[in-house]
């Protein structure tokens, strides 16, 4: 297999995606992203083009939590392409082996994944994240800096929760919901709520509330 990755966005999480792939073994063939800059090989409507015409091997999402609704837009876009998409997994991160973990999805440096541990489709989890056993972190969901998941917390799809928050054991944070950073949540979170502080409260009323 190629080890060529072409990285969608150019930007500091997409550079961020690039040093990981090479610590995973990648070399970088290029970014797409909205402004020409050094190693951007064109723009989002180049996608397909680019891997069509074999300028990559694969392509992963390296777009970061201020564009978060597109990250699923584009690799959407990456399925459709028929695009290889590969799984980067830091070699100094500790996964346990009953964990699974999707495609696209970027795993740093310190992350702890412990047992029964599942991972959705293209999802962030950022250097010393810590999910324990049983948790499940749905598709496109970022997970900040040093965020704790203790055990059988449930992440639904593409929420966003800030560095160093803590989430008590089994509750469930809904859709598109977002964590502030440092706040320790210790019940559930409506979708599309905003909540921050200790205890965590919402500071947006939830979607259709
Ligand atoms: C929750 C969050 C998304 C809110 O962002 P925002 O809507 O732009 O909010 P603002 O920055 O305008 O702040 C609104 C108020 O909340 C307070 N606030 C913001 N973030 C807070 C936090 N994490 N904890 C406690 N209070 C916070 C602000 O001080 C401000 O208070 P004020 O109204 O008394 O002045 C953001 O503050 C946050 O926590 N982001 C996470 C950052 C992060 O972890 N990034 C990692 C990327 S890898």
């Amino acid at each position: 297999m190629g080890r060529r990755l072409l990285i969608l966005g150019a930007g500091g999480h997409g550079r961020a995606v690039a040093d990981l792939a090479v610590e995973c073994g990648w070399s970088v063939a290029g970014f797409t992203d909205r402004t020409r800059g050094p190693g951007v090989l064109g723009e989002d409507d180049d996608i397909k083009g680019l891997i069509r015409a074999g300028k990559a091997d694969a392509a992963v999402v390296g777009l970061g939590n201020t564009a978060l609704a597109r990250r699923s837009e584009l690799f959407d876009l990456l399925k459709d392409a028929g695009a290889t998409i590969p799984t980067l997994v830091h070699p100094r991160a500790s996964v346990s082996r009953t964990c699974r973990i999707g495609v696209g999805t970027v795993v740093f440096p310190g992350v702890v994944l412990g047992a029964a541990v599942d991972v959705g489709d293209n999802v962030v989890l950022y250097s010393n994240a810590v999910a324990e056993h049983d948790c499940r972190i749905a598709a496109h969901a970022y997970l900040s800096p040093g965020v704790i998941l203790t055990g059988a917390v449930t992440i639904e799809e593409s929420t966003f929760i800030g560095a160093g928050a803590v989430l008590f054991p089994g509750i469930t944070v809904g859709a598109q919901a977002v964590v502030a950073a440092g706040a320790v949540v210790t019940g559930g979170v409506q979708a599309g709520a905003t909540v921050l502080g200790s205890p965590a409260r919402p500071v947006v009323p939830a979607r259709g509330a």
